[in-house]
């Protein structure tokens, strides 16, 4: 097919804003454009709000081989009396394991592990438990509730003068499942044991021993992917060039890796290493991206020329490591490793996010990489992750996060992009907004994206969501928006999980002209949500929203900060940059008034509203040497007002209100107004879609976004289709809907009901849906 015609002839979708009240959409199943990019939906992962240690990777102890703190059994506690200290004079023989914990117990005390944010168990299921231990008792061990008042399985160990490795299987009887339990071993005898590579595993996909926890592994397998982009994102990067993801330190056996620490503030076991992340491609069935250290760290170090060549050698042997045979050198260590078996390989990343490398150095440093892999591997795929003069890549790697306005008014982004240029890998991208996992407005301003990256598939041939993962126990996530949450014992897909699911499930191979009559005009998306407080050192009280309820202030949700309650009741805010806010709701007009007191060391008081998360919220920020309103929305801040500052002085009681009208905000100090701002609702098209052929089946896949607050009834006209038989799916919500480990489907897709229309009739598209229609004809 010649693409560059049919281009010409058949002009990618355009959004005429016609007010009429039924709109059209136009596919022409006989001139599909172009075939769909076959590794169009893929996965990118890395180490971030605890992604693989004590989620992915199946591994329910933390710090079995104790390199978390060099002088304490940290994530050790004693149970029931008795010291632990972490011992470095009793190393396993023959062992990556140096360290060891000592226990001095009476019988009946001992050491506990509660996993990372606590060990799920379940019913009727068997744990694999194995550890070295040495010392004068029998061991008692079991798996307990968080007191040890409950033990769901427990079991005697024999101890000897010498090292011993144990082996066992722990078997839980009938109850209920839980996720705050902890492994304990404790003396039968007074006296000291030592206990050391402590590895507890439940069930894991596909039975793969010290394999990947299953209800992870099946929601990322109903995205259908085809690639997973590993080890980052900064995870690749670090913070340092010593704490990039050095591959070498990563394989063997797991408790001979020393572990780094990552780039989002905490350390990585590494137990998710080179060997593990190509596991996890195999069990997918899906092919790596390896993303390839290139010599920059996040902190600013760079090395080129002579210093870089070490890292490509790096970089050499890791490619030779994923796909050599096993008489190639790294082959041979993976094949020691236990999978003699080359993976695929035809992407290769080099470095991430190469643009924040201010030196300017990544021009050269690609070029050096790409030489030196293109020159030993000339078929692979060489991605730059910003533009490169020296070179020609194959792909570019393309990052968006933006809110869903700015998502759905950049739906079109690929629809005018030179052609002749290199491929588009766009390997991270979101709509930002929810916390812990996106909102339904949120998959909502990914699903118009995805409408415009799926039609552009001749250019953007693979993209990525990211973050993937996130633990959703307080403290264990960096990032606020991230695809699929859980805590130890479930997990759920967020809206914008099943608008990937979606779109990758009904995928079709063949991608068709669509174009988009909305039938009505621009949609106003109002700004909406909670309230908070923020700031340190001030003290808040007495919060009202008029004819709206408000939870006491003292249980208000702590970010970045902790919360101290006062009498009064009152609290003051500490930590860095601390807010507390009444998240969840989605007010539109706001009427807030707080009492607030700051003191001497407090720069100011700030009030949060319309509050989404951190990166979606108004904040007006009053009492010290500023008086101005400022708006967060994904990564860009703005002052929307500026006027005189009012001073609150240090000790002194101030009443503070903040009133939103539409899109009007005034702010008052005692009863007088001290500062005005506008702030007009975003605009956006109303509805969005993309088409594909299913060749095998023959059906058209229409995939419509309705970012409207009202249904919108379109007519389908599909070229060449007498009557349309639809089977599809919807996916709807409100727009501050989430899903959360206890609703885990509050937004979720549901089958429609089979119907029949004439081609050319009237589909009605609920409000604020996204829907996904199999159009067959007889
Ligand atoms: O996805 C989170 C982070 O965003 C990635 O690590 C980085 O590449 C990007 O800036």
């Amino acid at each position: 097919m010649n693409r560059a015609l049919l281009l010409g002839i058949v002009a990618v979708p355009t959004f005429v804003f016609a007010q009429t009240s039924v709109g059209r959409i136009s596919v022409d199943p006989n001139r599909p454009l172009y075939p769909r990019a076959p590794e169009f939906y893929g996965l990118m992962t890395e180490e971030i709000n605890h992604s693989y240690d004590g989620a992915l990777y199946g591994e329910l102890i933390q710090n079995r081989a104790l390199n978390d703190d060099p002088v304490r059994a940290a994530h050790w506690p004693a149970v029931d009396g008795g010291t632990v200290t972490l011992d470095t004079s009793h190393p396993v023989p023959n062992t990556a394991l140096a360290k060891c914990l000592a226990v001095d117990a009476k019988a009946g005390q001992g050491v506990a592990n509660g996993g990372y944010y606590g060990i799920a168990v379940r019913p009727n299921t068997t744990y694999r438990l194995s550890l070295w231990v040495q010392g004068v008792s029998p061991l008692a061990v079991s798996l307990e509730n968080g007191n040890g008042s409950d033990v769901w399985a427990s079991a005697k160990v024999g101890v000897k003068a010498e090292w011993r490795k144990v082996e066992m299987s722990l078997r839980t009887g009938s109850g209920t499942a839980s996720g705050n339990n902890r492994l304990a071993l404790r003396a039968t005898k007074d006296g000291t044991f030592r206990v050391t590579g402590v590895s507890l595993f439940g069930p894991t996909y596909k039975n793969r021993k010290s394999g990947f926890r299953p209800d992870l592994m099946e929601l990322m397998d109903g995205m259908r992917p085809t690639f997973l982009r590993l080890p980052g994102g900064n995870y690749l990067e670090g913070n340092t060039i010593a704490d990039r993801f050095d591959w070498k330190k990563t394989i063997g056996p797991v408790d001979s890796r020393p572990g780094h620490q990552g780039p989002w503030g905490y350390r990585s076991s590494d137990a998710m290493g080179l060997l593990e992340f190509l596991l996890w491609c195999e069990d997918l069935k899906v092919k790596p991206v390896l993303a390839v250290f290139a010599g920059y760290a996040l902190g600013g170090e760079h090395v080129v020329g002579d210093a870089l060549k070490p890292f490509i050698q790096d970089a050499l042997d890791e490619i030779e490591y994923v796909t050599g045979d096993v008489n190639t050198k790294w082959g041979a260590v993976r094949a020691a490793n236990g999978h003699p078996k080359p993976f695929p390989l035809t992407y290769v990343e080099i470095g991430n996010e190469d643009w924040a490398d201010r030196s300017g150095s990544y021009d050269r440093r690609f070029a050096q990489l790409y030489d030196a892999i293109k020159a030993k591997y000339p078929h692979l795929q060489l991605i730059a992750t910003t533009a490169v003069k020296s070179r020609t890549p194959d792909l570019m790697d393309d990052h968006f996060y933006q809110t869903a306005a700015g998502m759905a008014r950049d739906a079109g982004h690929y629809d005018k992009v030179d052609r002749k240029g290199p491929k588009i890998f766009v390997g991270e991208w979101a709509t930002l907004e929810g916390d812990p996992t996106p909102n339904f407005k949120a998959a909502l301003g990914d699903a118009a994206f995805l409408t415009g990256m799926e039609r552009n598939s001749d250019i953007v041939v693979m993209e990525a969501y990211a973050p993937l993962l996130t633990h959703t126990a307080p403290g264990a996530r960096q990032w606020n928006t991230n695809l699929i949450g859980y805590d130890s014992l479930h997990a759920f897909g967020s809206p914008s999980y099943w608008v990937q699911a979606l779109f990758g499930q009904h995928a079709g191979d063949l991608i068709l002209p669509a174009v988009v009559d909305a039938g009505k005009g621009a949609e106003k998306l109002s700004y909406r949500g909670g309230v908070g407080v923020a700031g340190a050192g001030v003290a808040y009280s007495f919060p009202q929203v008029v004819g709206r309820s408000l939870p006491a202030i003292t249980s208000w949700s702590p970010r970045d900060g902790s919360i101290n309650v006062l009498e009064g009741p009152a609290i003051v805010l500490s930590g860095w940059n601390p807010i507390a806010t009444a998240a969840g709701p989605s007010w539109q007009d706001t009427d807030f008034t707080v009492q607030v007191r700051r003191s001497t060391e407090s720069p100011a008081v700030s009030l949060l509203f319309n509050f989404t998360d951190q990166r979606n919220t108004f904040r007006w920020n009053v009492g010290g040497a500023t008086n101005e309103i400022v708006h967060t929305e994904a990564f860009s801040t703005r002052v929307i007002a500026h006027a005189k500052p009012v001073p609150i002085p240090a000790g002194q009681r101030a009443v503070l209100r903040i009133v939103v009208t539409g899109g009007h905000i005034k702010g008052y100090v005692d009863g007088e107004l001290v500062i005005e701002a506008d702030e007009p609702a975003p605009e956006i098209s109303p509805v969005y879609a993309s088409a594909t052929k299913d060749s095998k089946t023959g059906e058209t896949i229409l995939k419509v976004v309705n970012f409207s607050a009202t249904a919108s009834p379109i007519r389908l006209d599909i070229a060449g289709m007498k009557q349309l038989n639809i089977t599809g799916w919807i996916l709807t919500g409100t727009l501050d809907a989430y899903n959360t480990v206890e609703e885990p489907r509050k937004v979720a897709p549901v089958a429609l009901k089979k119907k029949t229309l004439a081609n050319g009739e009237t589909y009605l598209f609920a409000p604020y849906s996204v829907t996904v229609l199999r159009l067959k004809t007889k």
